[in-house]
């Protein structure tokens, strides 16, 4: 388990591009393997994570080539065509992974057996199996039925569900929703807010009629060829690129350019948060007309202010709240965060592992149940700090070091390689010209 230092950095100057959304990258693979024909992707995030689906897919017979890390092949099979995997699906530390995968799994003529590693298998499941086994999915987990390892077992034809989530969850959604593309009739899910619509719109790509009211999504069971392979360009992962816009507004003498960023509006959340708070972010060279828009981001050294977030903003910025954490550190006044209980189920407490980090940094922080209460101040003290194993928790820390007096030692750094290959170069890249 590898540790880095960091030290405070007197400014962040430079063009970049941050690698491919992780999201989008998961249902593509899972898309283009399940479509009739080639599926090219370009822009794949091969993040640890991603990589995990890919596994999965080949272990089910998928031929997936990729002729360099960001290029894949899809080979699909239809909707019927996958193979029974020979071993357990090892889904690593990928919640999208094994969450998606079930709802595909839940109808296959074979068993499958599906695990994660020690965090995944603290992560709730029963989100997915409940409406999964009220379509007629034959699912069992352990612990009372809600955690991985998760046994699939073949069963009758799946039965369409009308089904009101009680969390606005993609995860969840995009799982009944693949299941769906299997079952008699139609399915339909409602949220109780809109979460990220990566798998509605790629569903629409490849030839999918999906109806959309709202909250609601329904679709109908599909024969066995009616998803056509596609060309998907995969933008620049927003939740990569919030830890660059967030270093850009906090270290001083910054400038930085983030290009070709994916700004799909259920997703952008912490953009509105942090231009609220006074930060000087713009979009440049929208481009409005692909499956999932894009801009360039322009970020610049901004003084920050407290915000309290409205609980509505939340599903928009749900993987962002670690980041947000630095950005409140550092804003003059209080800022708070309620409505955001699901951050208790990511693959650390990150109401607690941010709390952690920033008490040992000097910063008064109050926990809720729901969220937090920081009190922003003009300097942070660098402290060693823990990732949890969790990517998006160590990069913050990163992140916070930039601008923290002294030393800020992060340990056990390996898992932002679950969706952030080359972090640290990139970095070093905006270090070097500021
Ligand atoms: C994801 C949905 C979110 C997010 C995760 C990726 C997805 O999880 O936190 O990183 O790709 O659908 P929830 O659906 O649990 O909110």
């Amino acid at each position: 388990m590898n540790s880095i230092t960091i030290f405070k950095a007197k400014g962040l100057r430079g063009e970049i591009r941050v690698p491919g959304d992780k999201s989008i990258s998961h249902r593509a693979v899972m898309l283009g393997s399940i479509a009739k024909g080639t599926t090219q992707v370009e822009g794949f995030l091969p993040g640890e994570d991603c990589v995990r689906t890919v596994n999965a897919l080949r272990q089910m017979g998928v031929n997936i080539t990729a002729p360099n890390p960001q290029e894949l092949v899809i080979h699909g099979q239809g909707l019927r065509g996958l193979k029974p995997p020979a071993n357990t699906i090892y889904v690593g530390n990928s919640g999208t992974s094994m969450r998606l995968l079930s709802g595909i799994l839940a109808e296959q003529k074979f068993k499958s057996l599906m695990d994660g590693d020690a965090s995944l298998r603290s992560r709730p499941m029963g989100r997915v199996i409940t409406p999964l086994k009220e379509m007629g999915a034959d699912v069992w987990a352990q612990r009372e039925g809600k955690y991985p390892p998760l046994h699939f077992s073949p069963t009758a034809a799946l039965n369409g569900v009308n089904y009101t989530s009680p969390i606005a969850s993609a995860q969840v959604k995009s799982a009944i929703l693949l299941a769906g593309l299997y079952a008699e009739g139609e399915t339909k899910v409602t949220e109780p807010a809109k979460s990220r619509d990566h798998t509605e719109r790629m569903f629409k790509q490849f030839g999918v009629p999906i109806t959309i009211e709202d909250l609601a999504v329904s679709i109908c069971g599909q024969a066995d060829n009616a998803l056509c392979g596609q060309n998907i360009i995969i933008p620049g992962d927003f939740s990569g690129a919030a830890f660059f816009m967030v270093a850009g507004l906090i270290v001083p003498n910054s400038e930085i350019v983030i290009k070709g960023v994916g700004i799909n509006s259920t997703r952008t959340g912490l953009l509105e948060v942090l231009q609220q708070m006074g930060g000087e972010i713009e979009l440049v060279n929208k481009n409005e007309q692909l499956a999932e828009p894009i801009a360039d981001i322009y970020v610049r050294s901004s003084l920050l202010r407290g915000f309290s977030l409205p609980p509505e903003v939340v599903p928009r910025m749900i993987d962002e709240f670690p980041i947000l954490c630095i950005a409140a550190a550092l804003a003059e006044g209080t800022t708070t965060i309620t409505g955001a209980k699901e951050l208790r189920v990511k693959e650390t407490d990150r109401i607690c592992s941010m709390a952690e980090g920033l008490r040992k940094m000097g910063v008064k922080v109050e926990e809720f149940e729901d969220g937090m209460q920081i009190e922003g101040q003009q300097v942070l003290n660098g402290a060693k700090c823990r990732s949890h194993g969790d990517h998006r928790t160590a990069m913050s820390w990163a992140i916070a070091g930039l601008v923290a007096q002294g030393e800020t030692e992060i340990a056990n750094i390996d898992c932002i390689a679950t969706s952030f290959p080359g972090f640290f170069d990139l970095l070093d890249s905006l270090k070097s010209k500021g």
